[in-house]
């Protein structure tokens, strides 16, 4: 395996290395905020994997000084997280709960205080119950909500976060929620997914309009972006299409390049695509400062008729609507998640992104894995997830020996947290938790990290 020492020698001195987390995964305390979807989805039997409640989940709330102690101990120099809608905006426009800004307003001068740059997500998926009950990401009443929230945000933040990120992978809410039901709101209508796609761009383009105007600094974005391979010569199309429906969809119009016109024309008889206005298009290539990249796996697909067993969690081709028929067909070695390791595919998505959206500074955002960890005598040998890390952070500096603008990388996650709906069965920390006594345990890629940050 490589060494923490081989690996910080090559990290430029400025670059941002980071540790992130988002708010329904860790926060407990869900009576003191309104609902979200998530809390609606995770009460309907089946849908969560091992039935995990929303509280307490990591307890973050209550255990946030703790959590911010480990991330100084641990090195690192920024803290990416997420805001809760519903703690800031309980219906998710109109009352604002004044403690849930405040929890916000310690723990990010708190962050200063330790010299850890604060990292703002402002949408990681647990969109206010009430929003849906209008529509939810299928109607342009939530973009104005959003802009309402993002105002709300900035007013009071705008002077102390370092950067912003107005989305996270709005791939995931569309078309693990919308088109399929593997996620929030869980409607399972295909071309939805589109729609709902459509409108959370228009939604980060007003965002940026506002953080702008309120003069917050470093504005961004973060997509989930995979390369799409394959072994087979029978596919070409569905390769097209997944790379339109996972990376064009939303690297295009940041890059004023549009909507993908194949991906509309794949999809006509699932969605009639009249909500596209050109105007609204062209407001979503308002400059950005940064994308942020979050990079798990690759997608590679075959033929329909290939034989293939085993879990590919959130590779469905129905996340995909339109696709001509394939299946996904990762190769070992495998995560728990059953995504293929591929280091490499990191490297090729930081140089295909920089292509594809050219003189935006990039950083990866996510990069982590799950894996059955052992807690034995108060240790975790988590050998695989350590290597994992070792090979991806590698991989980002050779993007960056490439010529690719890459500024930061921060590890997913910090905490064991709620997988969204594989609960707590997969577990992507740095540090463990056991959900019940709350006890935070560092695994031992925690402590590799560190020594990366205490050998540059
Ligand atoms: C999400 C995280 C999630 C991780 C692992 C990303 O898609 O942003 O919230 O836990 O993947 O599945």
């Amino acid at each position: 395996m490589l060494s923490a020492i081989s690996i910080a020698k090559r990290m430029p001195h400025d670059f941002i290395l980071g540790v992130a987390t988002s708010s329904w995964q860790i926060e407990g305390s869900s009576h003191s905020r309104g609902r979200s979807i998530w809390d609606d989805f995770a009460e309907i039997t089946g849908y969560v994997k091992d039935g995990a409640n929303v509280d307490p989940a990591c307890d973050h709330l209550n255990k946030w000084r703790e959590d911010l102690n480990l991330i100084k101990e641990l090195g690192f120099n920024a803290y990416r997280l997420s805001i809760s809608w519903p703690r800031i905006l309980p219906d998710g426009t109109g009352n604002i709960n004044v403690a849930g800004l405040n929890f916000y307003d310690k723990l990010i001068d708190r962050l200063l205080e330790l010299k850890i740059k604060p990292v703002l997500t402002i949408y990681h998926w647990d969109l206010p119950s009430k929003l849906q009950d209008l529509g939810g990401w299928e109607s342009p009443q939530t973009v104005d909500a959003f802009t309402e929230y993002t105002e709300v945000l900035a007013n009071k933040f705008a002077d102390r976060v370092d950067r912003w990120a107005t989305l996270n992978e709005p791939w995931c809410p569309a078309f693990l929620g919308y088109s399929t039901k593997i996620h929030a709101p869980a409607l399972g209508k295909p071309g939805a997914g589109f729609t709902a796609a459509y409108y959370q761009m228009l939604a980060h383009a007003r965002a940026v309009a506002v953080l702008r105007s309120k003069k917050a600094q470093n504005i961004g974005t973060v997509l989930n972006l995979f390369p799409v391979l394959t072994n087979s010569t029978e596919v070409e199309e569905a390769v097209m299409h997944i790379d339109g429906v996972q990376n064009r969809l939303f690297l295009d119009p940041l890059a004023g390049r549009g909507i993908p016109q194949d991906v509309i024309e794949r999809t006509l008889d699932l969605n009639d695509w009249k909500f596209i206005n050109d105007s609204e298009v062209k407001e979503m290539s308002a400059k950005i400062d940064w994308l942020g990249v979050n990079y798990y796996t690759v997608m590679r697909i075959d033929s329909i008729n290939k034989q293939f067993e085993g879990e590919t969690l959130g590779q469905d081709a129905g996340a995909f609507p339109g696709t001509p028929a394939i299946k996904f067909t990762p190769q070992e070695p495998r995560t728990q998640m059953g995504w293929e390791v591929n280091s490499e595919g990191l490297t090729e998505t930081l140089k295909i992104t920089s292509e594809r959206l050219p003189g935006v500074p990039l950083f990866v955002t996510e990069n982590g894995s799950a894996y059955p960890d052992s807690l034995i005598n108060g240790e975790i040998k988590d050998i695989k997830r350590t290597e994992y890390f070792a090979n991806h952070i590698s991989a980002t500096l050779d993007a960056i020996d490439q010529g690719v603008d890459v500024r930061g990388y921060f590890a997913w996650s910090l905490l064991d947290n709620l997988e969204w709906a594989e609960g707590w069965s997969k577990r992507f920390g740095i540090v463990h938790v056991d959900p019940v006594t709350q006890v935070r345990t560092q695994k031992n890629s925690a402590k590799f990290l560190q020594e990366i940050s205490k050998s540059r």
